[in-house]
């Protein structure tokens, strides 16, 4: 069974030092703007409000069921969408998200701070039963 992958986006993130924004838009809200531009519409985009990792602003998760979880922080709000979308498409069809390091951009492995194993239906089970 497939299911949609989700990345999750931290709206409120403050635009990089080394990156300065104007106005009223966040650097989150500008790379929640950039995604919509690049993201196909089989990931579901999902903005939330603090991810816990404000100083590595920009902040975003990328997870589906049975699949690996990828964290990734200091993304840059004016560059990093395209190849965060590229890096969607490439984990929605890879097998448990796995995709190869050798076919990941520059930017994503810079970014990635945490790789979770998928959960286990039988774990979830089991600490849902105690
Ligand atoms: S404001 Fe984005 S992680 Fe806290």
């Amino acid at each position: 069974m497939t299911q949609t992958p989700t990345l999750f986006v931290c709206a409120l993130c403050k635009f990089p030092a080394a990156e300065p924004g104007g106005g009223d838009t966040t650097g989150g809200q500008r790379l929640l703007d950039q995604l919509s531009e690049h993201l196909s519409e089989d990931i579901a985009i999902q903005p939330v409000r603090c991810m816990a990792a404000c100083d590595r602003a920009c902040n975003a998760a990328l997870t589906a069921p049975g699949k690996l979880t990828f964290i990734f922080n200091d993304l840059s709000p004016q560059q990093a969408a395209p190849e965060l979308a590229e890096f969607c498409r490439q984990y929605a069809e890879a097998e448990m998200g796995k995709v190869p390091y050798g076919l990941r951009s520059p930017a994503i492995k810079q970014a990635t701070a945490y790789v979770l194993p998928p959960l286990v239906a039988e774990a979830v089970e089991g600490a849902i039963a105690r």
